[in-house]
């Protein structure tokens, strides 16, 4: 099977004390990219980790797997400029933590090179966000709260992929539409039919006994 991005199994749900027993299994499946969730305790109340675990998963995996970076953070310049300092290509901030688009535009020209991606939080409508399609190379749909795994996908989450879908066809565009949080096999399987392109994946991912078969149910999804 040849490596796909389309899943992307998130490390929050991973058990910590025997991470590496965790990215050993990832990264022998065909999975190309992990995703890395970034809590500043300000703009989500938790706290997650960053640069520290992020420089020791990188320099241990980072020629097998990209790590996806999601900014749950109020201080997203900073982090961004942090993250792609250290060979981060793929990074989303969140629409609610921006004060000023312009400042994004100027970070988008720095960084031509990066995947930037733009996370909307389950109260924030798809219109606010359409318009911005030029600076992003991503829209990611949170389909559940920020701040936590294990929550229930809110199903209102299928509509606004829907829309993005649907801008994304009319006016010939190619962002991708990411989803995250509560994605099991049914919840995958309803994403992909509503025009997601990849999956985050944290506690169905790590709970499944099975995950190449896990993997593979979840990936069939995207065929139907
Ligand atoms: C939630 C995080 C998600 C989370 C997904 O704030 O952004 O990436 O780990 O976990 P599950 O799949 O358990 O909802
Ligand atoms: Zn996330």
């Amino acid at each position: 099977m040849e490596k796909t991005s389309l899943i992307r199994p998130s490390l929050l749900a991973a058990d910590f004390l025997h991470l590496k027993r965790e990215m050993d299994q990832i990264v022998r499946l065909p999975l190309g990219t992990v995703h890395f969730d970034v809590m500043d305790g300000c703009f989500v109340e938790e706290v997650s980790f960053g640069e520290p675990l992020y420089r020791t998963l990188r320099a241990a995996y980072g020629r097998k797997v990209d790590f996806d970076v999601h900014l749950m953070v109020k201080d997203y310049l900073r982090h961004v400029e942090l993250f792609s300092g250290l060979g981060a290509k793929t990074i989303t901030i969140h629409y609610e933590a921006v004060r000023n688009f312009r400042d994004v535009a100027r970070l988008r020209k720095r960084h031509p090179e990066l995947s930037l991606g733009l996370a909307l939080s389950p109260e924030t409508d798809v219109s606010r966000v359409l318009s911005l399609y030029d600076i992003f190379d991503r829209f990611l749909v949170m389909s559940v709260v920020p701040g936590r795994g294990g929550q229930a996908f809110l199903p209102a989450s299928l509509e606004k992929i829907r829309r993005l879908d649907l801008f994304r066809r009319d006016n010939g565009l190619s962002y991708e539409i990411e989803v995250d949080g509560g994605v099991n096999l049914q919840t995958g399987r309803e994403c992909f039919r509503a025009g997601a392109d990849a999956l985050v994946c944290g506690s169905a991912f790590f709970r499944a006994e099975d995950k190449a078969e896990f993997l593979r149910e979840l990936l069939s999804g995207k065929e139907e």
